[in-house]
């Protein structure tokens, strides 16, 4: 029978035979794929992984934090946490256009992790948290003709460039598949658990050009949505739920003040592996209390819309 414990031997097994005494290094991006790649590879060949945290400052709200305690702490991986969110914020000042932004996220996430992996000492092998769904949707779109739907900024590019074998124990694996693989590791609930989070993070959950000031108010509007959910006992039944900052104002009224802020737009969906997906159906009663919680608690919010948008038609993310 085919079952994770035996999964995990055989992969550990395959690792060894492809490095033998090389070495490996792994960018993490702080969700649960490059997490259980580099936790699968340090249990394959020790230190002779190294693992590069690139943090571009577009995470949720204290995630970086507990990637890093995860590595260092719990696992005593040894990690190199590179703080680079100015540098991402400074080179995506008044880029507008979707694509425009991943592509600039993707290849300052090479740049930096190309300067740090010199740092090391270099590697003979790139390992990724690849997974099964990013090696087809980035290369074609359900059954029609190739179209590039998004550039997912952790596949490809890095190999080329840094002249590296690629080491991808995860990619013929779906989300629910690594979930397991990583509770198999003994990798904590409430991180295995996560739902999944985009490479480019918060940058495209802002459509427009993004600013240090959106950003925040996102993640705070964001952090907020999510405990909601959590005392909601929903958090599992739904695949993704997230907070999109609209580069839109309207106006509201607040005690007896004119208010003219932010639109912010929430989104759920259920889905298997993120290739479909349904928008989950919260009771108004849920919608109205977060929306209410949100608009008094976040400063720059005055409205707040619910998506109820499939995919297909719709991406699951709005950029
Ligand atoms: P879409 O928006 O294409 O998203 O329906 C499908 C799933 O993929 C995630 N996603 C990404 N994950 N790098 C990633 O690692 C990316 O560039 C990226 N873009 C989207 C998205 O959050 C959803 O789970």
């Amino acid at each position: 029978a085919w079952t994770m414990g035996a999964f995990r031997e055989r992969a550990i097994a395959r690792i060894r035979e492809q490095v033998g005494t090389g070495r490996v290094i792994c960018g993490l991006s702080g969700g649960v794929d490059s997490s259980v790649a580099a936790v699968l590879i340090h249990e394959a060949i020790g230190d002779q992984l190294t693992c590069v945290f690139v943090d571009h400052g577009l995470m949720r709200q204290a995630e970086a934090d507990e990637v890093v305690s995860l590595f260092r702490g719990h696992y005593n991986i040894p990690l190199v946490h590179v703080d680079a969110s100015e540098l991402f914020l400074k080179e995506l000042e008044g880029v507008e256009d979707p694509e425009a932004k991943r592509k600039t996220i993707g290849r300052l996430f090479i740049d930096v992790f190309d300067a740090e992996a010199k740092k090391v000492g270099g590697a003979d092998f790139l390992a990724q948290g690849t997974l099964y769904p990013d090696v087809i949707e980035s290369v074609s779109f359900a059954g029609g003709p190739s179209v590039t739907i998004k550039s997912h900024h952790n596949v490809g590019g890095l190999p080329e460039r840094m002249n590296m074998k690629l080491v991808e124990p995860l990619r013929d694996l779906f989300k629910d598949e690594v979930r397991a693989l990583g509770r198999e590791l003994g990798l904590p609930e409430s991180f295995v658990g996560r739902h999944p989070f985009p490479g480019p993070g918060l940058a495209i959950r802002c459509p427009g050009a993004i600013t240090q000031e959106k950003l925040d108010i996102l993640r705070k509007a964001d952090a907020i949505y999510l405990e909601e959910i959590r005392y909601a006992g929903l958090y599992d039944v739904i695949w993704q739920a997230f907070a999109v900052l609209l580069p839109v104002r309207t106006v509201g009224v607040m005690g007896d003040g004119r208010t003219y802020d932010h639109v912010l737009a929430l989104r759920a969906v259920t889905s298997v592996d993120g290739m479909t997906a349904d928008f989950y159906p919260f009771d108004m009663g849920f919608l109205g209390r977060t929306a209410t919680r949100i608009i008094n608690e976040v400063k720059g919010v005055n409205r707040v819309v619910y998506d109820v948008t499939s995919k297909p038609p719709g991406t699951i993310e709005w950029e």
